[in-house]
């Protein structure tokens, strides 16, 4: 037994953490290259960056900024939102995605997610709408693209404009079209545990060139256009407030990481993309998981993998498990806790668990599970291992 115990122990010495980003010599050689050049804050790596990205994804522009977060609250004042105005955002979802609104002294009105994808529904997005509406944040959850084609119908008769959170879709397509390319705006995210990263990092995409000059100017202080070049030679000294504006650029040293991340974004993909099949395979025939759905005629980016337990099969609720997980090695994550469950979201606005059946009950039995190109084929079938051991020595 005690041999027994020392071969798992070998085999499985290590933990498993939820995410460890991929930061090989490339990244350290660029980030090097800019500490050396003198040049540290916004410059030619975040013109640079910002160029690949929008060849990346077939934009028209793409503004580089310190957070996804930043990015949609660029967005949001780019089309106009102002105090008093409503814009929907899905219960099943990030703070950022609803706090950005109340930026504006304006109000996010939660809806429910579907049950299977847990992206945005569009049936509650319409019964959502009143007068005061004037835009709709769908977020891809997990980097699975949320059915767009009802959601820009809804925008399109009701006249709402579309501020897409892509943190988890990168790179994702709906249909044949790369996200970044459909609504008004979309904002991605390159935090630390994001599928590229700048360590922190977002990028707001559009093809109206008017929101994109806006959003540039207003994340350097509302200055006049080439404000980030008044300390180079070709710069000048002189600018102009036009607008108080915020203080989100990204740095070239953020920018030198990312534009190596971008090179392997695609390879990226392709990893986490055989983890995802690995898992889905692994537990096809495991009744107390439910492994998600994958409804997208496109792309899914799978960011995320976000198992279902089937807690009428399993003598344990959903902390049980990650702690048991967690006792052999294995790092995960819960996303989300519903916005509506917070108690600034609960309080401010009254909402209780029953308004979002269906985010509430996801919220008992989600696990994110470890899917990140570093791991190792060990790591995988250490992950695969210890879920089907948690799930089967705690059937019912
Ligand atoms: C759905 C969603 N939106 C927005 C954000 C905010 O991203 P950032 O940290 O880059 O501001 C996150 C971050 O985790 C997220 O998960």
């Amino acid at each position: 037994m005690l041999a027994d115990l020392a071969a798992k122990q070998t085999r499985r010495p290590e933990f498993v953490p939820f995410h460890v980003p991929q930061i090989d010599e490339n990244e350290i050689r660029s980030v090097v290259e800019t500490l050396k050049s003198g040049w540290l804050t916004t410059g030619i790596k975040v013109k640079q960056f910002e160029e690949n990205f929008a060849q990346y994804v077939g934009c028209g522009h793409a503004i580089a900024v310190n957070s996804c977060t930043a990015a949609l609250h660029l967005a949001l004042e780019a089309v106009g939102i102002q105090e008093g105005d409503e814009v929907i955002v899905p219960t099943m979802t990030f703070t950022a995605s609803a706090e950005v609104v109340l930026y504006f002294k304006a109000r996010p009105v939660l809806v429910d997610c579907l049950p299977d994808t847990f992206n945005i529904d569009p049936d509650c997005v319409e019964r959502a709408i009143t007068s005061k509406t004037k835009a709709i944040i769908p977020v891809h959850f997990g980097g699975q693209p949320c059915d767009m084609e009802p959601i820009l119908e809804i925008a399109q008769r009701h006249n709402l404009y579309i501020i897409e959170d892509a943190a988890h879709a990168l790179p994702a397509k709906y249909h044949d079209k790369m996200v970044g390319t459909i609504g008004e705006i979309t904002c991605f995210s390159f935090y630390a545990t994001k599928t590229i990263t700048t360590g922190e990092g977002g990028m707001a995409t559009t093809e109206n060139p008017e929101w994109a000059a806006r959003m540039r100017m207003m994340s350097l202080h509302g200055i006049s256009h080439d404000a980030w070049k008044r300390y180079a030679k070709e710069g000048s000294w002189y600018y102009e407030v036009l607008r108080p504006g915020f203080k989100y650029n990204l740095t070239d040293i953020g920018a030198a990481i990312g534009i190596e991340q971008l090179k392997k974004c695609g390879a990226f993909y392709a990893a986490r993309k055989r983890i995802a099949t690995a898992y889905d395979q692994a537990f096809a025939d495991l009744p107390e998981i439910k492994t998600p759905q994958c409804k997208t005629d496109g792309q899914h980016a799978w960011h995320l993998y976000v198992i279902q337990l089937a807690l009428e099969r399993l003598k344990i609720k959903r902390d049980q498990f990650i702690e048991a997980l967690k006792a052999q090695g294995i790092g995960t994550s819960v996303h989300f806790i519903p916005l509506h469950l917070h108690p600034y979201y609960r309080d401010t606005f009254g909402y209780t668990p029953d308004d979002f059946p269906n985010a509430t009950r996801a919220y008992e039995r989600i696990i994110s599970l470890p899917i990140y190109p570093r791991m190792t084929n060990e790591d995988i079938t250490h992950v695969i291992d210890a879920v089907k051991d948690v799930a089967q020595g705690n059937a019912k």
